[in-house]
């Protein structure tokens, strides 16, 4: 049985624009990962240079902070058993022309700059970003009736 792990997920400026974050937000529900925490956040460009700072000086990162930081974003915290692989798997790959039909960028997008869901891609980035994103007492770690049909814990 895997340990129960945290992931941040983003649903991105186009997600809210488009009107898909009731969509999405339903996707991670029925794959049964729990939320946690969610907010709506206007990103700021000193919260976006924290949030990418991996990605600092590559040839896309200018254009990934204008879009990030150019309406308003949903961040999601989940939880539940490979949360991290979980949510990854749904988003599908970076540029949704590779993502496969079933998942968000597979069935939603189309550029790599507009791929609207944004999800840790480790354990320990997920920490990082959620304290990003969360103060510890707004993630609540509440008991789900149903957990027992979702998981084998
Ligand atoms: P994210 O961080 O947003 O969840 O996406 P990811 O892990 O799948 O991809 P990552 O490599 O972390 O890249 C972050 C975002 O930068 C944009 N990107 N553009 N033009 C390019 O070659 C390129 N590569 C990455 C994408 O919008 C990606 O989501
Ligand atoms: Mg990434």
């Amino acid at each position: 049985m895997a340990k129960p792990s945290r992931t941040l997920v983003l649903l991105k400026p186009d997600a809210l624009q488009r009107g898909l974050a009731g969509t999405l937000i339903a996707r991670m529900e029925q794959r049964g990962l729990k939320i946690i925490g969610m907010k709506l956040v206007q990103i700021d460009r000193a919260l976006a240079a924290r949030h990418y700072t991996a990605h600092v000086g590559k040839p896309f990162y200018p254009g990934l902070v204008e879009f990030i930081t150019a309406s308003p974003v949903i961040a999601i915290a989940l939880q539940g058993e490979n949360a991290v692989d979980a949510a990854r798997q749904l988003m599908g790959a970076t540029d949704p022309l590779k993502a496969a039909p079933g998942t968000v960028r597979g069935d939603f997008g189309l550029a790599i700059g507009r791929n609207l869901i944004h999800g840790s891609d480790s354990p320990e980035a997920a920490e990082r970003e959620l304290a990003l994103y969360f103060k510890p007492e707004e993630l609540v770690d509440w008991p789900r009736d149903t957990e027992r049909w979702i998981t084998e814990s």
